[in-house]
C-alpha cells in the first residue's frame, strides 16, 4: 500500500487528482469508480479544473458511481438543496464540467422498478465496461466503503442495503439538513457496489481528512480485518492501493508517528 499524507484537504485533494489525471491520459478510455460526499469536492474541482485549463480530456472515459439511496433519483427540477440523490451531487460537483459522454456514466439507479434486478444489471455493466480500473473511495463515520455498512460480508456483490444508524445521523448532518427533509423522511436504504466489488478494482485510491476520520482510518488500516469496519477490506484489495490522508486524519496511526 502506498500511503500519501498531504499537509491539508487541499495537498490531498490535488495528489489524488494528479493520480486519476495520469491514468486518463496513459489510458483515455479507462474506468472510473467514482465517490460521493464531502471527501471527493477537492479532487472533482481540481480535476474540472485540469480539464478547463489544460485540456484533460473525458470524452473516452467511463464512470460508475458507488452509490445511491433507494427511492430518489435526479431530478434537475427542483433545486440542488432538493435534490438529494447522488446522481444530482455527481452532476452538479463534476460530470456537468467536464465533456463526459451521459452514455458513458453509471449511478445506481435509486428509482430502478426492481431494484434487486438493477444490481444485477450493475455489476454486468462493470464488467461489460472490462472493470473498473481505479476506484476513488472515502470512508464513512462507521467505516463504511460506499453504503456497506457494518455487518456486510467482504465479499459482498452490488445490492440494496439498509443505513446504519450512525450514516442516517452523518448524512443528515452533512447533506440533508439543508434540504429541510425531515430526519425521519431520509431514505433507510441505499444501493451500494459490494465490497467484493470493490476489491476487484485494478487500483483502489481512498481519501479521507479531518480530525474526526482519524479513529476510523486508524482502525481500517492498522486494526483487523472485520466486516465491523468494512473499509478494512483495504488490507485484502489485491491490486495496487493508495490511501491519501490529510494530516488530521493521518494522526492516530501508528505507523508514521514511528517514521
Ligand atoms: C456516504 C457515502 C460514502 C462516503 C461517506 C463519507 O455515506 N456513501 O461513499 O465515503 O458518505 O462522506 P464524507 O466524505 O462526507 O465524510
Amino acid at each position: 500500500m502506498e500511503l500519501i499524507i498531504g499537509k491539508n484537504y487541499e495537498d490531498m485533494s490535488k495528489s489524488a487528482a494528479d493520480i486519476i489525471a495520469e491514468l486518463i491520459r496513459l489510458k483515455p478510455n479507462c474506468v472510473l469508480g467514482l465517490a460521493t460526499g464531502g471527501t471527493p469536492i477537492g479532487t472533482y474541482k481540481e480535476l474540472i479544473r485540469m480539464h478547463i485549463e489544460e485540456g484533460l480530456d473525458f470524452s473516452g472515459v467511463k464512470t460508475f458511481n458507488l452509490d445511491e439511496y433507494l427511492g430518489i433519483g435526479l431530478d434537475l427540477q427542483k433545486p440542488y438543496t432538493q435534490d438529494q440523490s447522488y446522481a444530482r451531487f455527481m452532476h452538479e460537483e463534476l460530470f456537468k464540467h467536464l465533456n463526459i459522454k451521459k452514455e458513458n456514466i453509471h449511478i445506481p439507479d435509486g428509482l430502478a422498478k426492481d431494484p434487486q434486478k438493477f444490481c444485477s444489471h450493475y455489476e454486468e455493466e462493470i464488467k461489460k465496461a472490462g472493470g473498473i480500473d481505479l476506484q476513488l473511495l472515502g470512508i464513512g463515520g462507521d467505516g463504511h466503503w460506499a453504503f456497506n455498512e457494518p455487518g456486510s460480508s467482504l465479499y459482498s456483490r452490488t445490492r440494496v442495503q439498509p443505513l446504519s444508524k450512525q450514516t442516517l445521523e452523518d448524512n443528515f448532518e452533512s447533506f440533508y439538513k439543508k434540504s429541510g427533509i425531515k430526519k425521519e423522511d431520509m431514505p433507510h436504504f441505499a444501493i451500494t457496489m459490494g465490497v467484493g466489488t470493490i476489491l476487484e478494482s485494478r487500483h483502489a485510491l481512498m481519501i479521507a481528512n479531518g480530525k474526526k476520520k482519524a479513529e476510523i482510518i486508524s482502525k481500517a488500516l492498522e486494526g483487523s480485518i472485520s466486516w465491523e469496519v468494512t473499509a478494512t477490506a483495504i488490507q485484502l484489495h489485491p491490486g495496487k492501493t493508495t490511501v491519501i490522508l490529510d494530516k488530521d486524519a493521518a494522526s492516530k496511526l501508528t505507523w508514521t508517528a514511528k517514521e
